[in-house]
């Protein structure tokens, strides 16, 4: 992997320039008073500052910050930490993986909030087996669907109802983002899963180990860079192929024009990485940040174990992050 300086310098404020042009005015007419050269040079001074900061005020406007979530699972105590957080740090634009809802207790406001908040979502699927049908899945995620869809169906505000039927139905499975991060370009494709099997293929950290083939066949798909979740399992994926967490990152991926990325943002609802936070990246210019928050998972496995067509497991995963 290659290394690289990650200090985000581009990141200066600019109302320092704005500072110093609003101190400068104030002493202007005492400055012309005093000779009518000095005035002129004050003049210039004042001119120089404001191209200045209109130049970077349009390189400020330009920034790309957006905040990528995935894999809630119906779990609204989770959820609601991140977007405080996303908001917190000033973030309009979030974007999400899939898997909304499935294992959890609260897909109704689940499915609310992702409405109204993101800019676009992905098809994921435990979305596709409470729209469609669940395939592949073991017995309690499979009952977790079917109760998910039961409290869906027997919604009684019909403009509810549909609203959240209407957004599942209409789910893509793939998007993808050209756009400038700082200097460089990038081509982003968001998928829940893999490049190849958009909704139901997994890619292990191991992968890059056991079959590295797959890994590279996988990249053969990738333009540039590619979001998944799927997993829960937080990384970036390289074409070398390796495999990094984002621990060994410190917590940080500089995208750049010539290096292919797989980035597993991890799950927000339910992380599996033995840690239990809730897990989400942002991008700020060129740098994916991977961010982890603790949330009341007390209250969402109470929520749990009080609903009789879910598994206790599916609580019990919570506190220990699996
Ligand atoms: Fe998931």
């Amino acid at each position: 992997m290659r290394y690289y300086n990650t200090t985000g310098s581009q990141n200066k404020p600019y109302l320092d320039g704005w500072t110093v042009c609003f101190a400068v005015s104030l002493f202007q007419p005492v400055s012309l008073k005093v000779n009518k050269s000095s005035g002129v040079f004050t003049g210039f001074l004042l001119l120089s500052i404001f191209l200045h900061n209109i130049r970077v005020a349009f390189v400020y406007l330009r920034k790309c910050m957006f905040a990528v979530i995935s894999d809630v699972h119906s779990n609204l105590e989770a959820l609601t930490t991140v977007l405080a957080d996303i908001e917190e740090r000033g973030i309009k634009t979030i974007y999400c993986l899939g898997d909304v809802i499935g294992y959890g207790p609260n897909p109704e406001g689940c499915l609310d909030l992702i409405i109204e908040k993101t800019r676009w979502c992905i098809l994921g699927n435990h979305d596709y087996a409470v729209f469609y049908e669940p395939t592949n899945f073991n017995y309690g995620a499979e009952q977790a669907s079917f109760w998910t869809r039961e409290v869906l169906e027997t919604e009684q505000a019909t403009s509810s109802r549909n609203s959240r039927w209407d957004f599942l139905g209409k789910l893509p499975m793939r998007q993808t983002l050209k756009t400038k991060l700082g200097t460089n370009a990038a081509i982003i494709d968001f998928v829940h899963a893999s490049p190849r099997r958009p909704i139901n293929e997994y890619i292990f950290p191991d992968d890059v180990y056991t079959n590295p083939l797959k890994v590279s066949l996988l990249f053969e798909r990738v333009k540039h860079i590619c979001f998944v979740g799927h997993t829960h399992l937080p990384g970036v994926f390289l074409d070398e192929p390796d495999f990094y967490l984002p621990d060994e990152l410190d917590d940080v991926y500089p995208i750049i024009n010539d290096e292919k990325a797989i980035i597993n943002i991890g799950s927000v609802g339910q992380p599996r990485d033995k840690d239990n936070r809730a897990s989400y990246v942002y991008v700020n210019e060129n740098e994916v940040n991977f961010v982890r928050l603790a949330y009341d998972f007390e209250t969402t496995m109470e929520k749990i174990t009080a609903i009789g067509q879910l598994d206790d497991f599916q609580a019990e995963r919570l506190r220990d992050g699996r």
